[in-house]
């Protein structure tokens, strides 16, 4: 939770905008990048798995793209910026009782980075949206289409980890709509915006102290990262012997 004293409340500078207005920056830009390229890339992948399997390569290519957001995602928590790692956010279960205790007396408070049931939420999405891009990758629709790992699994375990994936998204949908909802919520319990937090990158001075607003993106760290991760996904599928459904045949 924040502590803001009267001279947060001073502009940095004669003539800089007033802190209030330009708020404060908690996100850095990978972040909200990552953020609502997930949106589209996950509803690109529920689309291309609905409209019939000639749309197979749509599927896989929106996959990758939620595979490679998914792991920058998670080494970004561990070296990205100051709101964006998991140690700064992740809290036990004494934080995530208080501050569900708040909510329930009406009293939400503040935080400049993730609230700790939030970052549960946060977790639960990654965890899963990461399990299920690795599934699918080995996966296969016992007709025409295999995923690029299943050569290395072949028919038997591959059919176990498709049945994972397809059972899977249905509560990855179900933790979106929460998502969707506890964020419409807070909105209306604290009066806070977050989605304009996670698109601006700032948040109003009053939630968040001078000394917890983040200063660079760290772009050059980002980039650096996306690229091994892109790297190491091409590496690993170039790897795999060609998938072929052997049963099929
Ligand atoms: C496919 C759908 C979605 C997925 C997979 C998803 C996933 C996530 C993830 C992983 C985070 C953590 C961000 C980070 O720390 O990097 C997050 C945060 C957030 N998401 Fe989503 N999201 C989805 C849809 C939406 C939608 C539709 C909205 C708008 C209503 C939204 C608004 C937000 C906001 C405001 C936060 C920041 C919450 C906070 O301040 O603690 N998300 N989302
Ligand atoms: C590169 C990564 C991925 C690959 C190779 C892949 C592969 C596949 C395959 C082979 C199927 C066909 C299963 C069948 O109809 O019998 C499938 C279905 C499906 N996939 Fe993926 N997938 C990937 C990523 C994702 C992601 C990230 C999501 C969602 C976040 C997703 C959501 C779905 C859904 C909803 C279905 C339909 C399940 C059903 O028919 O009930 N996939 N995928």
């Amino acid at each position: 939770m924040s502590s803001i004293t009267p001279a947060d409340d001073a502009p940095a500078s004669p003539g800089a905008p007033h802190p209030a207005v330009a708020g404060r920056r908690v996100w850095d830009l990978p972040v909200r990048i990552v953020h609502w390229s997930l949106v589209a890339a996950v509803l690109a992948c529920y689309v291309s798995s609905r409209i019939g399997p000639e749309y197979f390569r749509l599927h896989l290519a929106s996959g990758y793209v939620v595979t490679v957001l998914v792991a920058f995602r998670l080494l970004w928590g561990l070296v990205g910026t100051r709101h964006a790692r998991f140690a700064n956010f992740v809290r036990g279960p004494r934080a995530v009782l208080r501050q569900a205790s708040q909510l329930l007396r009406g009293q939400p408070a503040r935080h400049a980075g993730h609230n700790p049931l939030g970052a549960l939420m946060v977790l639960a999405l990654l965890a899963s949206l990461a399990v299920q891009a690795v599934t699918g990758l080995f996966g296969n629709d016992e007709i025409f289409n295999v995923g690029p790992l299943y050569g290395w699994v072949g028919d038997e375990r591959s059919l176990e980890l498709t049945a994972i994936h397809k059972g899977l998204f249905n509560w990855i949908a179900g933790a979106i709509l929460i998502h969707v909802l506890a964020i419409l919520a807070h909105r209306l319990l604290s009066r806070e915006n977050l989605v304009r937090a996670m698109w601006t990158g700032r948040k109003p001075a009053d939630a968040v102290a001078r000394d917890e607003a983040i200063g660079s993106s760290r772009l050059w760290r980002a980039l650096l990262l996306l690229v091994i991760v892109i790297a190491t996904l091409a590496a690993v599928v170039l790897l795999a012997p060609a998938p072929a459904l052997s049963s099929y045949e």
